[in-house]
């Protein structure tokens, strides 16, 4: 296999899209699906692309993508998401390290990013040398779990009834907000100094 890291270009869309949807399908983020690419204000929007797939209709392969927002000396990795197909042979690494290197060149000292509760992927933060901060819970009332997790969410306006809603929550009402809610999940930062290497 032969993967190419390179900025994305606007016929990559199609296979951007089904790639993160691919790769966010088995994690707490299974739901967070866009129709469109997002467009990063200032930063990079980096793909890696297998280069020994034919590239098809829907454009080339795309086996990882990663969308960078720099703010100031702040560098945020808005998504990293890499294939099912194409895990743990160094495509994730290799897009932070390109994305490391843009940060620096955009003047931000720190880089950083924002994930909920999946083992594999805390365990690749750290692995990357980041370090784990500011905690905080994502909690989702859904009707269909249960008819009383919107109520005990939300108080509803005349006529209108809630089906599904979405809470940030501290991370201090954890174990209250787990006795009410089936879907609660553990947002955290992590960061560490962008070194330009
Ligand atoms: C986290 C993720 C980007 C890592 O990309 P990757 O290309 O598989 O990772 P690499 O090959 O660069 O690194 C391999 C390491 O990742 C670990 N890893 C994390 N998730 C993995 C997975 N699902 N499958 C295989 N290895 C995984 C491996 O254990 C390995 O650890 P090691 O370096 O200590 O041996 C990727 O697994 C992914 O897209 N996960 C789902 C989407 C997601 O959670 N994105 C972050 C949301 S903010």
């Amino acid at each position: 296999m032969s993967v190419e890291v390179r900025d994305y270009r606007p016929g990559d869309e199609q296979a951007w899209l089904r790639c993160r949807v691919l790769a966010f399908l088995g994690t707490a983020y299974f739901d967070d699906v866009c129709t469109s690419k997002p467009v990063p204000r200032r930063g990079a929007a980096l793909v890696a692309v297998d280069d020994d797939a034919a590239s098809g209709e829907r454009g080339p392969a795309i086996a990882g993508v990663l969308d960078l927002s720099v703010d100031g000396s702040l560098a945020t990795i808005d998504t990293i998401a890499v294939h099912p197909d194409f895990r743990g042979a160094g495509i994730g690494t290799a897009l932070f390290e390109q994305a490391r290197i843009r940060a620096a060149a955009l003047g931000a000292v720190t880089i950083d990013a924002w994930t909920r509760d999946d083992e594999q992927t805390l365990a690749w933060y750290r692995a990357r040398g980041f370090a784990e901060s500011e905690h905080y819970l994502h909690v989702y009332a859904d009707y269909y779990v249960s008819a009383a997790e919107p109520p005990a969410a939300v108080r509803a306006r005349p006529g209108l009834q809630p089906m599904k809603v979405f809470l940030h929550a501290p991370l201090a009402r954890e174990a209250e907000m787990r006795r009410t809610f089936r879907r609660v999940h553990v947002c955290r930062r992590f960061a560490q100094p962008v070194t330009g290497t």
